[in-house]
């Protein structure tokens, strides 16, 4: 039977069912002890005591632009080149969105693209770590810095990935971690907000269930602490905390995974004119949630692609550019060449934690063969 390698595999330890099922049984299974672990000890991981873990990255951006003040009259300046969870929320705050190009090489947002579209309305810059390769978070805080911004990451590929000496999570005043299904740390569903100070950590606490404070909910007779502004029912739940607090501790092993097989096709790939191949961030270490490949236009990929499932070898775009879609496209513009030429050429193929040696083996001879098809085809 042909080899199958998924683009995407769920990490799930068989060491969680204990403590789930423990959880499970338990006769509390709402946000608690073991959420509260989980938080504790994902600050840890990153090094940012701040930070308030969510019930998923969507929640987590939702979050972090109401903590950042984003309202009607504002314009944030974003990449068209990722998940919808990144855009619709800044949508939803009333703020008008306008679109940054990208990096042509590596899909992340360009900094002298974001810098000319700054207005006295501009209220915030958002960033998204393609694949898990950091932005040039030099280059946009300084002009954040310049311009008195607000710089949120959606960090939902960057969970391990590090810039500057330290894991993305504490650069930029919000960073957002996704924790569903197939990102390097799952929970099934999740993600979490990492802040600049405890006051805004405090605020995010609050925030995510309807204002106030759940802990101020544990006296059977009163509910103390008042409620200053609404917030919103996203805060995880101890059965998402009971997995998180397992998934923790593969997360050394398992980012190091995806590095090393990058590693492995970046040198086993090397030299294929057809082929560009991933480029790290100067100052970064890139998790490589995805390994991103670049093709020479539109229908050689779909041919190389289509050669790669004929062998199943999995490989798809992931996202696709948002500021195509009809909700955004009176904000649409034409000057956005990077997201033309990035969009249309790139593709990702497998490079997690569940590939042998093998499966890179034959990954490696799987290209090639879909160069050689491609070519002949096109
Ligand atoms: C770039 C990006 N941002 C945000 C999200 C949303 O995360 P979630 O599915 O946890 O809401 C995703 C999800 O895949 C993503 O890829």
């Amino acid at each position: 039977m042909k080899r199958q390698i998924p683009l995407f595999k769920v990490h799930m330890p068989k060491s969680v069912l204990k403590p789930l099922g423990k959880i499970l049984l338990s006769g509390y299974i709402s946000e608690g002890e073991k959420s509260h672990e989980f938080e504790k000890k994902f600050q840890e991981y990153i090094g940012n005591p701040n930070v308030a873990l969510v019930n998923s990255g969507t929640s987590a951006l939702s979050l972090a632009y109401r903590l950042a003040g984003f309202g009607p009259g504002d314009e944030v300046i974003s990449t068209p080149m990722t998940c919808l969870a990144t855009n619709e929320p800044i949508m939803l705050t009333g703020a008008k969105i306008i679109w940054a190009d990208i990096d042509k090489t590596t899909g992340n947002i360009d900094p002298p693209s974001v810098e000319k579209r700054i207005t006295p309305r501009t209220k915030a810059i958002v960033v998204v770590h393609w694949a898990g390769n950091p932005v040039d978070l030099k280059s946009i805080s300084k002009i954040a810095k310049k311009h008195n911004l607000k710089v949120i990451e959606d960090a939902a590929h960057a969970f391990g990935t590090k810039y500057d000496g330290k894991y993305i999570g504490n650069h930029s005043d919000y960073v957002c971690f996704s924790f569903q299904a197939i990102k390097h740390l799952t929970t099934v569903d999740g993600g979490a907000v990492a802040v600049k100070t405890p006051e805004e950590y405090r605020r995010a606490i609050l925030l995510r269930w309807y204002g106030n404070a759940r802990s101020s909910t544990s006296d059977p007779i009163k509910w103390s602490g008042d409620v200053m502004e609404p917030g919103y029912k996203m805060h995880m739940n101890d059965v998402n905390g009971t997995i998180g607090i397992e998934q923790l501790k593969y997360m050394p092993k398992i980012v190091a995974k995806y590095q090393k097989n990058a590693s492995y096709l970046l040198e086993h790939l090397r030299g294929i004119k057809e082929i560009a191949l991933p480029k790290t961030t100067p100052g970064g270490k890139s998790s490589f949630w995805l390994f991103t490949i670049k093709l020479p236009d539109e229908n050689y990929r779909a041919e190389f692609s289509k050669a790669l499932r004929e062998r199943g070898i999995g490989n798809g775009i992931v996202h696709t550019r948002n500021d195509n879609y009809s909700l955004f496209k009176t904000w649409r513009r034409d000057d956005l060449l990077g997201v033309d030429d990035f969009c249309s050429r790139m593709l990702n193929i497998p490079c997690g934690w569940w590939l042998t040696r093998k499966d890179l083996d034959y990954i490696v001879a799987g290209v090639k063969a879909a160069v050689r098809e491609a070519t002949l085809r096109t």
